[in-house]
């Protein structure tokens, strides 16, 4: 079973998907943080975010995983635990480079891909329903204003100590997702057959419930 969940920075794909995969025993795998953790491996290497043959060279020396600890998901960069370092504003704001270069892709989309081969998975990204699993029975793409999701990120930012400005953090959202949307390769877009759903102005468990019931009324479960 594949659910796929797809939207702009900040939507809310990452909270909603845990809930549900941890409701229906399903396996998350957060994409966003793969691309993150290429970003950071290209930053702890000193290669450009445009350096596609080197980074793609420092990916094949350290493999990215996740492992529940405290049920708690974390992201490794070989044996060194970068969830947090992940989420800092210089990988935000260089991520969109890297995650347009397409043998970058190529290889994540099989990794991604390979995770869901064998297990019941909902994912979460900006080309899940589109290209990396294109057959999900359940897609959603996720939806909400700038302002708010600005708003989010600074509450967000406000538990790491992180103090962007709302102003600086709706232009870099923007442009993030200017960038997303614009690139050649898998841009972030909705698949045809995908169910939008706006967050703005709903709590995480009013959008937990909308989903589980978008879930049930497509599986029939
Ligand atoms: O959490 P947030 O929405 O800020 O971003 P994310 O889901 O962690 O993704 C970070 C970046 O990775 C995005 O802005 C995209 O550039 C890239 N990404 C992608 O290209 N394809 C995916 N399937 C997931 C993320
Ligand atoms: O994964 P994505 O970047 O789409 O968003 P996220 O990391 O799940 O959510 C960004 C922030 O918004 C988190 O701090 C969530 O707790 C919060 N959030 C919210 O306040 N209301 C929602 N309906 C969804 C998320």
């Amino acid at each position: 079973m594949q659910i796929a969940i797809d939207g702009p920075a900040s939507s809310g794909k990452s909270t909603i998907a845990k809930i549900i995969a941890q409701q229906l025993g399903y396996l998350y795998i957060d994409t966003g943080a793969m691309y993150r953790a290429v970003t950071l491996m290209a930053q702890q290497a000193g290669v450009a975010y445009g350096a596609e043959a080197e980074i793609v060279q420092q990916m094949g020396q350290q493999t990215i995983s996740f492992q529940l600890i405290a049920g708690q998901q974390h992201t490794f960069l070989g044996p060194q635990d970068v969830t947090e370092l992940i989420r800092t504003p210089l990988v935000a704001n260089n991520v969109s480079e890297v995650s347009a270069l397409a043998k970058v892709r190529q290889l994540l989309v099989k990794q991604q891909q390979d995770l869901a081969a064998t297990q019941n998975v909902v994912m979460d990204g900006r080309d899940i329903g589109t290209v990396v699993l294109p057959q999900a029975p359940v897609k959603i793409f996720m939806t909400a204003s700038v302002s708010e999701r600005a708003q989010r990120r600074y509450r967000e930012n406000l538990t790491r100590n992180i103090t962007t400005s709302l102003e600086t953090l709706k232009m870099e959202i923007a442009a993030r997702d200017y960038k997303d949307s614009h690139r050649k390769i898998s841009p972030l877009k909705a698949a045809s057959d995908a169910v939008h759903v706006d967050t703005t102005g709903l709590t995480i468990e009013q959008v937990v419930q909308k989903i589980l019931e978008i879930i049930h009324a497509k599986l029939k479960i």
